[in-house]
């Protein structure tokens, strides 16, 4: 790629990409579909996917916002992941390779990719799991979570799969909300050669939600764990039962039936549980992958991201098996042993494509490029970030160290709401650092004031999507008024869904995306609702009252400032150990990086925090007008 010098920097892509690239013209394709997204959707879906009967209706919205899509279709997302292939060359052909901490590594066909999930499929089914039932997977990031998720939905069981980050409370919660009588986890999982100890955590977990009739671990560190008898099961133990054969059928679902539930943070101290269904899913998740990375026979994809997060459900998991792909997983740190651990694994396994995330590149950026240029990165041909925003100065690293400025950054936006990219370059558009671009095919997206107007460019405004999507959630797990209260109340008149991002775009309709406006933080990329911190935070005996904000940091984007008022009469504890107690109720995640103790929080009259005030004092600049605070 060639920066041509502009003011703005602007990175045209080099012949070769040009040349390989799946979608010649993106711009042509973008606007061709923007006048009718339905119909572009309606052609993917025919295109890139196997239905076992096809709809009568590509997009239904006579109940809006309960949006459904390919209304009457048959089909099962397995169908298109792993049975169509084993008809093909694809049988032979590796769907993962995965690699441990330590460094051994496991590569798995199809055909074996197959046999395992149709032997968990049984297990499950053995376990009185049925179409509808949901299961709750809480694992390290192994081969046997995503075999686990598979299954799940192979017999049209629905997963939750919380990631294996999360502590007892925040698990128990997900647990209860969705109802789960299977949980599938494992002994622990090696993060820096230390073992993390999923099973006590799952274990109390289970102990406070109730449900949960069967537990089912996996041996990953082998270190000593609790086993409750009658409930509980070891994965290699079933998978060696007569039972667990290596055929089962997969069943056969309607389009708008539920994938699975992601729980995500909100407004609300409560996790939402975002659902995804079988048809409009796998539409969005391969069209997306096909057009803005490329895919191809000859392909290494490493999306870096954890299976337990939307990323991985939709680019690890769901989305690269579509489209008969290899995809690189590896369970470890970045930087573990040493800091080239990417960078080794980019070499030794030939990645050609790699998606990761802001803070994942800032963080090696910060050990020096010699330890990238020890390896050969050249089979590399296309890069990829998620999450938040990219900074220009981790993107021109990322670019000219990493990608030896060959390869053009994908900077894809999207949402666990979303199901895939919605704002994303393709291979040929011309970059700017640190922008998305413009809204992906199908997609009509705008920058909007509080009336709904577009606003001008330059300006911030909401972030609005102005037509539905197949990927788009379908509701909040057992809570539609949530759904209908979050997404679509803000511009309820247009009938537009509201991202909870600001942004703006420039001269050239390019989309630069600025951040959260509602009570949500990204660390590390992570998604925090301040309101499930705070609520760890006042579960503590010494705290009265707590309110959390996000304060801007170099690598993380942003780490976590919290302001406890403490109980009166109740000694104040160490920063420490209030630091312990989040880690214990949600996880290391949410951890504040600050704990500062104060008499009194800044609020409106009608009792609102104002974080602006809180933010203003973290980074010890003027709050502005206070002309609405209380006292
Ligand atoms: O604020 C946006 C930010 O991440 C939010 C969605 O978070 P989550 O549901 O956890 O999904 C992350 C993975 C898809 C968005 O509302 N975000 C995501 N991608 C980008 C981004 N911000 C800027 N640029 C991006 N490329």
């Amino acid at each position: 790629m060639t920066n041509n010098g502009a003011k703005q920097e602007l990175y045209h892509p080099t012949d070769e990409v040009k040349q390989n690239a799946f979608v010649k013209d993106d711009q042509a394709v973008r606007e061709a579909s923007y006048a009718d997204p339905v119909k572009f959707w309606e052609d993917r879906a025919n295109e890139l996917l196997d239905w076992y009967e096809p709809w009568d209706k590509a997009m239904d919205n006579s109940n809006a916002p309960f949006y459904k899509w390919f209304v009457g279709a048959k089909t099962n997302i397995i169908h298109n992941a792993i049975d169509r292939h084993l008809d093909t060359q694809r049988k032979n052909k590796l769907a993962f390779i995965w690699i441990a901490e330590d460094g051994h590594a496991v590569s798995m066909s199809y055909f074996r990719l197959n046999r395992e999930v149709s032997k968990f499929a049984n297990v499950l089914k053995s376990m009185g799991v049925k179409k509808g039932d949901t299961v709750t997977i809480y694992m390290g990031r192994t081969l046997e979570q995503v075999i686990a998720m598979l299954a799940t939905t192979k017999i049209g069981a629905i997963h939750s799969v919380v990631y294996g980050g999360f502590s007892t409370e925040a698990l128990a919660e997900r647990i209860e909300d969705a109802r789960s009588r299977v949980l599938v986890t494992q002994d622990g999982s090696f993060h820096r050669g230390k073992v993390v100890n999923l099973k006590e955590i799952a274990n109390e977990a289970v102990r406070r939600s109730g449900h949960v009739e069967h537990v089912v671990t996996l041996r990953r560190t082998g270190h000593e764990v609790e086993m409750v008898e009658g409930r509980d099961f070891w994965w290699h133990e079933l998978m060696n039962l007569p039972v667990a054969n290596g055929s089962c059928e997969t069943e056969v679902m309607d389009a708008e039936d539920p994938l699975f539930i992601l729980y995500t943070s909100g407004t609300t101290g409560k996790p939402k549980g975002v659902l995804h269904t079988h048809g409009g899913y796998q539409v969005q998740v391969a069209t997306t992958l096909q057009y803005v990375f490329d895919l191809n026979e000859q392909d290494r994809w490493w999306c870096a991201a954890d299976p337990g997060w939307i990323t991985g459900h939709s680019y690890i998991v769901y989305g690269p098996l579509i489209l008969g792909a290899t995809s690189v997983i590896y369970e470890g740190a970045p930087d573990y042993p040493y800091p080239d651990r990417w960078w080794r694994i980019v070499e030794e396994y030939g990645v050609t494509v790699l998606y990761t995330a802001p803070t994942a590149i800032r963080g090696l950026m910060r050990f020096g490029e010699a330890w990238v240029k020890r390896h050969d990165t050249s089979s590399l041909r296309l890069l990829g970030t998620v999450g938040e925003p990219i900074n220009p100065e981790a993107w021109r690293w990322y670019h000219e160290v990493v990608g030896g400025g060959r390869c053009p950054i994908m900077d894809t936006w999207w949402q666990t709401e979303t199901g895939g990219f919605m704002i994303t370059p393709m291979p040929t558009t011309p970059l700017k650092p640190g922008s998305g671009t413009k809204p992906f095919a199908g997609v009509i997206a705008d920058v909007v004031d509080e009336e709904g107007n577009p606003v001008k460019p330059g300006e911030e405004g909401y972030l609005v999507l102005q037509h539905p999507w197949p990927g788009m959630l379908r509701t909040v797990w057992g809570d539609p008024e949530r759904y209908r209260q979050q997404y679509w109340s803000t511009f309820e008149k247009q009938g537009w869904y509201t991202a909870g991002d600001s942004a703006r775009k420039d001269d050239d309709g390019y989309f630069w995306i600025i951040g959260r406006i509602d009570d949500v933080i990204k660390v590390s990329g992570y998604r925090l609702g301040t309101a499930e911190i705070e609520s760890a935070l006042v579960a503590h005996k010494a705290v009265a009252e707590a309110a959390v904000i996000g304060v801007p940091d170099e690598v993380k984007g942003n780490v976590i400032h919290a302001f406890v008022i403490l109980t009166q009469g109740i000694a104040q504890p160490e920063e420490a150990e209030l630091k312990q107690f989040v880690r214990d109720e949600i996880g290391p995640i949410a951890v504040p990086a600050h704990i500062e103790f104060v008499e009194a929080l800044p609020k409106t009259r009608s009792g609102k925090i104002m974080r602006r005030v809180l933010r203003a004092t973290a980074m010890g600049e003027d709050p502005g007008d206070m002309s609405t605070l209380a006292d």
